[in-house]
């Protein structure tokens, strides 16, 4: 290479940083942009051959025009990040102007999910005992014996026990073995155990039983109800059952008969009906002749609350027991029991809730 005077090499780094410059901020896409700076930056750019260049120089005008190449070198850097990010905010200022989301487009109805009638049926429960002053108690699905039946008045030898067609868990003797829950009334005990009276809870939840056909099935759902207060007595059950049926059904002149019935847990003990018509295999609610029975209840056993240690001369209660398959395939017309564990989505379009519409007693129970 030519030896070259100083005056020139600095000619040249000035017209080649204008050059740069000028290209850099002409970069119309992050494209162009990262051609040039691959082309200028990198070792077969013009400022590293410059670089090598200086070797011809003499030692004052080398330390400067080397000092220039690499202010320009920084000063290119620079202008190469500034662009880029103006190019990368304007690309997505672009992107953001043609890919506009218009929220006024109306949902895909098919991304919409659907209440279970389990949920719907325990929500609706909930939402009309919730207005009576009810509120809402839990328990544990595996049960001890005590809890499953001694304490209700079911003892060992109780012939109610083989009608319970329990599944009982492996290992333990019989005095402490486990259970899966036959109904919800060891949550009855459990409540009354801990706590002080009055009480008055609904319990919905899982319970099992080991059956299988259109009507059963060995996993359901149970609400039970449980009042206990001073002075309460069977005015109380019939007015809070007769208020809850009609609600739930939604007629407001339902026919209710309480029928003598048998359980351990309670005395008197009632079996509640409503009244309906049956005709052609066809089942319709509220008037006409027929009767068809809903749900268990009655005055809670003295034992029972002694097994508490309640004072059965000081307080008393009512108890009472729903199954709510039983009463979502009523209301709402569902001919089979086993259908609700299916998990088809057709079935779930067809007999689910809308999430939106959350059951209330002044908002309307099922929309
Ligand atoms: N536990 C009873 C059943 O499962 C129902 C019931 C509850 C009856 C409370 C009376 C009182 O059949």
């Amino acid at each position: 290479m030519e030896p070259e005077d100083e005056t020139t090499r600095m000619e040249d780094i000035a017209s080649l940083r204008s050059e740069l410059i000028a290209s850099v901020e002409g970069a119309a896409s992050l494209g162009e942009l990262e051609t040039i700076r691959v082309a200028e930056m990198g070792k077969k750019g013009r400022i590293t051959a410059m670089m090598k260049g200086l070797s011809g120089l003499d030692p004052e005008a080398r330390k400067a025009a080397g000092q220039d190449l690499n202010t320009l070198k920084t000063e290119i850097a620079n202008a190469l990040e500034a662009r880029k990010t103006s190019l990368a905010d304007s690309e997505l200022d672009a992107r953001l102007m043609s890919e506009r989301v218009d929220v006024t487009l109306p949902v895909s109805p098919e991304s919409e999910g659907r209440i279970h009638p389990i949920s719907q049926t325990i929500q609706e429960v909930v939402a009309i005992l919730g207005e009576m002053g009810f509120t809402v108690a839990e328990g544990p699905d595996i049960e001890d014996d005590w809890h499953n039946f001694t304490a209700l008045n079911i003892p060992s030898d109780h012939p109610a026990r083989q009608e319970h067609d329990t599944f009982y868990l492996p290992g333990k003797g019989d005095e402490d073995r486990l259970v899966l829950r036959t109904h919800t009334s060891p949550v009855q005990i459990r409540t009354m155990e801990n706590g002080e009276p009055p009480f008055r809870i609904i319990v919905p939840g899982r319970t099992y039983r080991c059956d299988y056909d259109a009507t059963h099935s060995p996993m359901f759902h149970q609400v039970e109800g449980l009042v206990v207060d001073k002075g309460t007595h069977m005015g109380h059950l019939k007015g809070c059952l007769i208020e809850f049926c009609r609600a739930y059904f939604g007629v407001e002149d339902l026919p209710v008969r309480f029928r003598p019935s048998y359980f351990p847990f309670t005395e008197p003990s009632a079996e509640v009906d409503i009244g309906c018509t049956r005709s052609d295999g066809g089942l319709s609610i509220g008037h006409g002749d027929d009767w068809l029975e809903i749900l268990g209840c009655g005055m809670i056993n003295p034992k029972v609350l002694e097994n508490c240690g309640i004072d059965p001369t000081e307080y008393q209660g009512f108890a009472f027991g729903l199954g709510i398959e039983r009463m979502a395939m009523l209301k709402y017309g569902i001919p089979d029991l086993r259908t609700f564990y299916e998990s088809d989505l057709r079935w779930l379009r067809h007999y689910g809730f809308s999430a939106l519409n959350v059951p209330s007693m002044v908002g309307g129970l099922n929309q």
